[in-house]
């Protein structure tokens, strides 16, 4: 047998890519100028040239996992290679879990807007809220008030919380849609009360994308000396945003939805004086070190740094771009998505028609569509959102394709003819 084609057999039979490291090497990135010349060209190429997405797919659910770009998936590829090699720079280990990683937490605080020690890396944002949740000193009796949008992984900390120490969860319900970020702001505020200790809420909800005023919350939370608990899962990469404008006391993040970041990785921010409070849940050695700030909350123990190296690939990868550009754009075509459902007449929309209140993801209530035929048509037309027909929520990203909304939106209806 040929030398090319034993390779090509054992790799079959191992079911590697043949050549997987030279298959996520992408090229420069197109020239700015085409996207203000021709900005669907300029998209068309950055789809195809940066992702690996296959040619026939509308993805369209970057609010659960995003899709990681060529420079991404070449960073973890390569980190693991180098590390199986052992062939790291001196100073290099491949592994986090005991190491503070000054440097990398320093490129990701840049982006993020914050300050390197107040930033812990972690998991995923659930990890992150449940640590923030576990470490805060609560008493039988304490209440924490939140919205009726969160995530699971955002609301069941605390109702564990509950379940264990006797604290009390109120939940403030908000009109979907709400008639203006005031009145979402409105409602928080006014639902604090004299055993108030916690407020917690999305800065961008899971189900309905609603964008929260978070800085106008937070410091009226602070003025009634209130914490405040943001889950920032579908903020950093979605709206351009610096943490540290937020105004709140802790902060969670997921870079594996709009910020092209590998899956598993997390965020985990703190103002200065409300991580010195906070309890580490997870430990090993230096926990009790208060010089070592955020970082007292990244000793988990071995793992995968290679995840790191393409969440910091993804930031780079933002940054040449440019962030304004690329929110430009998501939103842009969130806006085409929200306009091409209000003129379904079976539709009710769920997103404002504000745009300070959505980025990038849609959602809208669908009548009269039947639940199996349109899962079969997406399936067939390759359609990835959210799944759901009673309540649709489409994400937008910079491979998502005008003709990519353009087939969901006739696959609704031709869903509805039958
Ligand atoms: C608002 C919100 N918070 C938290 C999470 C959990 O994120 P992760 O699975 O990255 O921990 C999600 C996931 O969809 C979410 O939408």
């Amino acid at each position: 047998m040929e030398r090319r084609q034993a390779i090509l057999a054992a790799a079959g039979l191992l079911g590697m890519p043949v050549s997987s490291r030279s298959a996520v090497a992408a090229p420069a990135l197109p020239d700015p100028a085409l996207a203000e010349r021709d900005p669907d060209k300029y998209w068309a190429r950055i789809r195809r040239e940066q992702f690996v997405l296959p040619e026939a797919r509308a993805f369209m659910n970057n609010g659960s996992l995003g899709v990681a770009p060529k420079p991404v998936l070449h960073a973890v590829a390569d980190f693991l290679h180098r590390g199986a090699a052992m062939a790291m720079p001196d100073q290099e280990y491949p592994r986090w879990g005991y190491e503070d990683m000054d440097a990398h937490r320093g490129e990701m605080a840049a982006y993020l807007g914050c300050k390197r020690d107040q930033l812990a890396f972690t998991h995923n944002a659930t990890e992150a809220m449940s640590v923030i949740a576990n470490g805060i000193d609560l008493r039988s009796g304490d209440e924490v008030v939140m919205t009726n949008q969160e995530h699971g992984s955002g609301k069941n900390p605390w109702f564990l919380k509950r379940a264990r120490v006797g604290i009390t969860v109120r939940e403030v319900p908000i009109p979907l849609p709400p008639s203006s970020q005031d009145d979402i702001a409105d409602r928080l505020i006014s639902a604090i009360g004299p055993s108030t200790r916690v407020l917690f809420f999305s800065a961008i909800t899971t189900a309905t994308g609603l964008i929260f005023p978070v800085r106008k919350i937070c410091d009226a939370a602070r003025a009634k000396g209130v914490i405040t608990v943001v889950d920032g899962a579908h903020l950093n990469g979605q709206v351009a945003a610096r943490i540290e404008d937020l105004g709140c006391d802790y902060y969670a993040g997921s870079p594996h939805k709009w910020m092209f970041a590998p899956a598993g990785c997390g965020i985990l921010w703190g103002r200065e004086e409300a991580l010195e409070k906070l309890w580490p849940v997870i430990v090993t050695g230096g926990w009790d070190n208060p010089a070592r700030k955020a970082a007292r909350f990244m000793s988990v123990g071995t793992n995968n740094r290679a995840i790191f190296e393409g969440m910091l690939a993804g930031v780079r990868f933002a940054n040449a771009i440019g962030p304004e550009r690329i929110y430009a754009r998501i939103h842009a075509l969130a806006r085409e998505a929200r306009e091409r459902a209000e003129k379904l007449p079976f539709v009710k929309l769920l997103t404002p028609a504000d745009d300070r209140m959505y980025g990038s993801l849609v959602t809208f209530e669908m009548s009269g569509v039947d639940p199996e035929r349109f899962s079969k048509l997406c399936a067939e037309r390759k359609i990835w959102t959210l799944p759901g027909t009673a309540r649709m929520r489409v994400s937008t990203h910079i491979h998502t394709r005008r003709s990519d909304i353009e087939t969901l939106f006739r696959t609704i209806e031709d869903a509805r003819k039958a």
